[in-house]
């Protein structure tokens, strides 16, 4: 077994790309057998569950939503706040009585958490019913690891820092909107966060690729793609021949895809030509998440974040002039090591400069080897909740504001399938990311229609459909 190493991850290397050769491995063990999959994290995790399941249908195992009738159950897991890790670990407890019923069932847990060799090392020694432990690295070996496995529990947890894999199969969960990576892992080493060990160093895929996959998404009619990245701004600085963001997003929107997302953009990495070609491009979407953190220059030095309040809102203030009607949502921190009552009230006033059209939000959790995790804590976590609390009321607050705005205009949206609350509604989301629940035949689903905004709320707004 062979974790990631921080000295290591910050090394730079040269990209080696590596083309995989798809093969059939439909197996007679498998065939028919059912899985179920449980995905926490962000939408990284989402995607890679995507291809998870493509390895795992390749060998002939059929998706079921319900866990008690699956042959195998895989958890992608996440790592980034303790909760996270908690939850994990509860859902195990589940599984033990599962497998006590049947002894036959298979239970492999990959994402982010094996990256840590603390973690391993617990599933390991106190949970020993687990037969398969992967990592993030090597989910395009899935198949053959399932295909392999000889021993009682295997764990094939590893990572060939300079890889990045091509060929690989999806199964996309939606037939109008994909996700498509750019880069994997992330550089900033940020002090408090885990994703630069679990995912490791920065590597981008080649444009041409990238491309290619945008292209064929095309004409198989997809209308949207979300480029992802840890750190999407960044992209393609670790190539041989460095690409800028800001050109990958130009080439996407020149495929003629309807619409361009991309997620997780660093301030620190937001140039002058990007805010210029999401200005000029129809189809690059006026919506940028921008992690904010906080608002105290001081706090954000500790937390490593390379920008201080006052270029933050430089950059916000940009935004917002060049790109007609942006949408800005963030993340934020609060209760990070040391943080005082007037840092935090710093990190309110960004709030009511900014107005965010959205905002999450999260306590400070520490995470076994960042450099925050040993940095000196002594406010109450009755304070932290607190301030949580008082942070949730104001970014709510403008949530509801941005989405009053819409009152009454119509706005385009893609709408993408059937409300969840309401089977007699179906969903979609505007240019700029708000989610519109409105009355409309489902044969709307995958077209992007004009809908007229009636009601709003802090998380979502209503419409009707209008003519054009
Ligand atoms: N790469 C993205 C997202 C990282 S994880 C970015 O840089 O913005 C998503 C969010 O989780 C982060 O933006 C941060 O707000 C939060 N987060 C990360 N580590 C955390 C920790 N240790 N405690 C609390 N929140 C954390
Ligand atoms: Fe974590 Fe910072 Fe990288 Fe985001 S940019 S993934 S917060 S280290
Ligand atoms: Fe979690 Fe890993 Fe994503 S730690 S947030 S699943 S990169």
């Amino acid at each position: 077994m062979n974790l990631p190493d921080m000295k290591e991850a910050k090394k730079r290397g040269e990209n080696h790309t590596k083309y995989v050769r798809q093969e059939n491995l439909v197996s007679k063990a498998f065939l028919g057998k059912r899985y179920f999959i449980r995905t926490y994290g962000c939408q990284m995790n989402v995607h890679d569950s995507e291809e998870i399941c493509a390895c795992v249908e390749n060998l002939g195992f059929i998706k079921t939503e319900d866990m008690q009738e699956a042959d195998l159950v895989i958890l992608n897991t996440c790592a980034i706040r303790e909760n996270a890790h908690d939850k994990v670990f509860g859902y195990l407890g589940r599984l033990k009585h599962l497998k006590r019923e049947k002894p036959d069932l298979m239970i492999a847990i990959g994402g982010c958490m094996p990256q840590q060799e603390d973690v391993t090392e617990e599933i390991c020694k106190h949970h020993p019913y687990v037969d398969l432990v992967f990592g993030t690295h090597n989910i395009h070996d899935l198949g053959r690891l399932l295909l392999e496995k000889k021993r009682k529990q295997e764990v094939d947890v590893y990572s060939i820092e300079g890889d990045v894999y091509e060929n690989v199969l999806y199964k996309r969960d939606s037939h109008i909107t994909a996700w498509v990576n750019t880069m994997y892992g992330c550089d900033k080493f940020c002090t408090y966060c885990i994703v630069p060990y679990t995912r490791g160093r920065q590597r981008s895929r080649k444009m041409e690729d990238i491309l290619l996959e945008v292209e064929d998404l095309v004409k198989q009619g997809y209308q949207e793609v979300t480029l992802l990245g840890q750190n999407v701004n960044a992209y393609g600085k670790d190539l041989e021949v460095p690409v800028s963001f800001a050109t990958l997003l130009e080439k996407v929107s020149k495929t003629g895809i309807s619409r361009v997302r991309f997620v997780t953009s660093h301030p620190w990495d937001f140039t002058d030509e990007m805010i210029d070609i999401i200005a000029k491009y129809d189809n690059i979407m006026p919506y940028i998440h921008l992690p904010l953190q906080s608002g105290s220059s001081r706090i954000l030095k500790l937390m490593g974040r390379r920008y201080t309040k006052e270029e933050y809102l430089s950059l916000f203030q940009k935004m917002k002039e060049r790109i007609s009607g942006v949408a800005i949502t963030t993340d934020i921190i609060v209760g990070f090591p040391g943080e005082t009552e007037s840092d935090f009230e710093e990190t309110l006033d960004v709030v009511n400069t900014c107005q965010f059209d959205g905002a999450y939000t999260f306590i400070f959790s520490p995470r076994a080897g960042t450099p925050a995790s040993k940095m000196k804590d002594e406010t109450d976590l009755s304070i932290k909740e607190e301030r949580l609390h008082r942070l949730n009321e104001l970014v709510n607050h403008y949530s509801l504001q941005n989405n009053q705005a819409y009152l009454g205009k119509k706005v385009p949206v893609l709408v993408q399938g059937v409300s969840e609350k309401d089977p007699n509604k179906i969903y979609g989301y505007t240019d700029t990311m708000k989610l519109v629940n409105f009355s409309a035949s489902k044969e709307m689903i995958g077209r992007i229609i004009p809908v007229l905004i009636t009601d709003a709320k802090s998380f979502s707004l209503d419409g009707e459909i209008v003519s054009d």
